[in-house]
Formats: C-alpha cells, sequence, structure tokens
C-alpha cells in the first residue's frame, strides 16, 4: 500500500482507504481481494500521470470496492436487484458475468456507507463502460482489465500504453474485451456499440 503515500492525501484519507481495504481483506476470497489492491495499485500508477490528488481518493475508493458485488453469488444479486426494485435492465438480470457491478453501487452504499455518486457510477459502470467516461472512469476501466496478475497476450503493451496515451489504452482495452467476448459466443451488452462508436470518436 506504499503506492498511496505517492499522492497528498490527508491522514483521515489514507487512515479511511486502508480501513477499506483491512475490510475487504476480511470479505472477500483471497484472489478477490488481491485483484481489486492491484487495480488499485495500477489505478495509481496511471493516476499519478492524470490526476490531482482529490481526485485520487474517489478514484481509490472506487478501485477497492469495485468487485464487492462480487462477494454475492448470482442468485443473491437477481433477489438483492428485485427486492430492492433496482434501475437493473433484463439484459443485466440475465447475465451473471455483469450483474455484480449493475448491483454493485447499490451494496456499496448499503454496507459501506459510500454515497459520492462519482464513486458509485464508476463501480456501477466498471464492466461496460459508458459513453464520454470520465477520466478517473477511464482509469478504473483500463486497471481493473490490465492489473498485474492479468495475464494474456499484449497486456504488457496495454499497461505501457496506458501510461502513454490513456484514451488510446482505452480503445485497445476496449477492443480486446469486445473480441474476448465474441470468442467465447458470448452476448455482448447492448450498449457495447454506442460506447464503442463513442470511443472511437464516433456518434
Ligand atoms: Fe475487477
Amino acid at each position: 500500500m506504499n503506492f498511496i503515500n505517492s499522492f497528498t492525501l490527508t491522514g483521515k484519507q489514507k487512515e479511511y482507504l486502508k480501513d477499506l481495504t483491512e475490510k475487504i481483506k476480511s470479505i472477500m476470497s483471497s484472489s478477490l481481494y488481491q485483484h481489486s489492491i492491484n487495480t488499485l495499485e495500477y489505478a495509481s500508477t496511471i493516476a499519478q500521470k492524470y490526476l490531482s490528488d482529490i481526485e485520487f481518493f474517489d478514484l481509490g475508493v472506487a478501485c477497492i470496492l469495485h468487485d464487492y458485488g462480487k462477494v454475492f453469488n448470482y442468485e443473491e444479486l437477481v433477489k438483492i436487484a428485485k427486492e430492492n426494485e433496482l434501475e437493473v435492465g433484463s439484459f443485466e438480470l440475465n447475465s451473471p458475468l455483469l450483474l455484480h457491478s449493475f448491483v454493485g453501487d447499490y451494496l456499496v452504499l448499503r454496507d459501506f456507507n459510500v454515497s459520492s455518486s462519482k464513486i458509485l457510477k464508476a463501480i456501477k459502470f466498471h464492466a461496460i463502460g459508458y459513453c464520454n467516461m470520465n477520466l478517473a472512469d477511464k482509469i478504473l476501466f483500463i486497471a481493473d482489465k490490465v492489473e498485474k496478475s492479468r495475464n494474456y497476450n499484449g497486456v504488457k503493451k496495454l499497461r505501457n500504453l496506458a501510461l502513454k496515451n490513456i484514451n488510446l489504452c482505452l480503445l485497445e482495452v476496449y477492443k480486446n474485451n469486445i473480441i474476448y467476448i465474441i470468442k467465447r459466443n458470448r452476448f455482448l451488452h447492448p450498449d457495447t456499440v454506442k460506447i464503442w462508436n463513442n470511443i472511437c470518436g464516433g456518434v
């Protein structure tokens, strides 16, 4: 967690981020915990190039908690979404791989009392992105897919690209994601084309 010291956060903010990591350590599987910390670590490496300290605090919280929804199994997530009448569409409800993000914002508010709309939005859309993503959300989206435990062809190039050209990196990471899904004959989220065109500079 030393990398957090590269930012000028207040003592209270550092304490808060440390506390959050302790909490998720006791709740998550060790691999999910490690992925969350790795995402925070790589996001902080990218953020040092692009973000101010104030923005980093929100990004740090979002990184640590972005996969909290994965603590719950698919059936539990469906039940939570229905019982609480969350605004989750039928595609997401029927998507075991994506539902954790679309219920994640509700769970983070409920269980960690995080109410910042910026952080909640970052968590809700970390899996599929959205049009005109802000810089912090681009960083979370990328760090999630290129953190050090990720191991696929071209991941090192993407890690380096993130430090050189964040928008080009987002385009390459998004492209990889789409190819990964199609190769496995899985459904694409209906917003994917819209988001892809937006990232390409289209409509
Ligand atoms: Fe993740």
